[in-house]
């Protein structure tokens, strides 16, 4: 736990813990009082919710993580030279997890320049921790700063005298997020940057609907144990009284807005009761809690995404088969 630089920011531990309680309460009581009910898809990465996504990105029917790794291995050192155009680099990440691809990145990084500064932010500290012991065993020129906390309260934060940033938004984590929250969202992050300063997006693409469904209906179950694992959560933090064998995991593909959409339905009529907010929540048999959607872009989304919050596409990389992509932005 200590081994971290935690940087909400200056605040001590017992009160970074309630104001986090705080913000839980707020985004359950907010999310489940909704018609209809949503929660935030945050709200699975608590300890256990970070090692079963984990678990997801090694999954055969997962292919997003290993199709993105892929891209890195195989253009890695033309992306970070492509970024750097002869300037030093600085990297940040956000919402690095566990960075387990990110390392093919700074090992290009370290390459061509010695050595790399690496600023990774995530909500989830076991994460983190479990990042910066894997990186530094593993290469010895990446020293790693970590932040916990959101995107963008780490982002201004972290100086860089003389360098210029790469700031690494990958694996489809913008995915989560509804078209117009994303570009707010990097806006918010060019805010942050200087003109030439750059961005590296990763976005999962559109592709048929079979794939899209396995990928998050996987055989072993598990995506179902990270969706249901949130109702644990909301128990075991919130003191609620959710039974959660009655609440079955379901993935959709919803065409219209291009998402796959996961939800808990409820098996039966049931009422759950949420003492520390007040609150008791009744589901008919059927109903649903709406607990994450997941974009899949073309690459005109992602352009103009890119566009309106003032980044300009300087080069993009893809697999063979065109399922990922990933989006080289520079802060105009
Ligand atoms: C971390 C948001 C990219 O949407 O694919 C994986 C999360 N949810 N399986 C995704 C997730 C279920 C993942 N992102």
């Amino acid at each position: 736990m200590a081994s971290v630089e935690t940087s909400l920011f200056d605040l001590s531990p017992a009160t970074q813990a309630t104001q986090r309680n705080t913000v839980l309460g707020s985004e359950v009581l907010a999310g489940l009082t909704h018609d209809p009910k949503t929660l935030s898809p945050w709200l699975f990465y608590d300890e256990r919710g970070s090692a079963l996504f984990e678990q997801i990105t090694d999954l055969p029917e997962y292919y997003v993580t290993r199709t993105e790794r892929s891209i890195f291995a195989q253009h890695a050192p033309e992306i970070v030279a492509r970024a750097a155009s002869g300037e030093r680099l600085a990297v940040i990440e956000l919402g690095a997890g566990t960075a387990s691809k990110t390392g093919l990145l700074l090992s290009a990084t370290a390459a061509q320049q010695g050595s790399v500064e690496y600023y990774p932010i995530d909500v989830s500290e076991s994460a983190l921790v479990e990042a910066k012991r894997h990186l530094e065993r593993t290469l010895a020129d990446v020293h790693v700063h970590t932040r916990v906390g959101d995107y963008t309260d780490g982002l201004g934060r972290i100086d860089a005298p003389g360098m210029r940033r790469l700031v690494l938004y990958i694996g489809s984590s913008i995915g989560n997020f509804e078209p117009a929250d994303a570009t707010t969202l990097l806006r918010a992050v060019r805010a942050e940057l200087s003109p030439g300063d750059q961005l590296l997006l990763g976005a999962d693409q559109h592709k048929a609907e079979p794939l899209l469904l396995a990928a998050y209906n996987d055989a072993q179950g598990i995506t179902a144990a990270f969706n249901s694992n949130v109702l644990h959560r909301i128990n075991r933090e919130l003191g609620a009284n959710f039974d959660v064998d009655a609440f079955r995991h379901e993935a959709r593909w919803n065409a219209p807005k291009s998402r796959i959409e996961m939800h808990l339905c409820s098996t039966r009529a049931q009422t759950v009761q949420i003492p520390s907010l007040g609150i008791s929540v009744h589901f008919a048999a059927g109903e649903t809690i709406h607990t994450e959607s997941s974009y899949k872009f073309t690459d005109q989304q992602v352009l103009s995404i890119l566009h309106e919050a003032g980044f300009a596409l300087r080069q993009e990389w893809k697999d063979a088969q065109g399922w990922f992509g990933v989006y080289l932005a520079e802060a105009i």
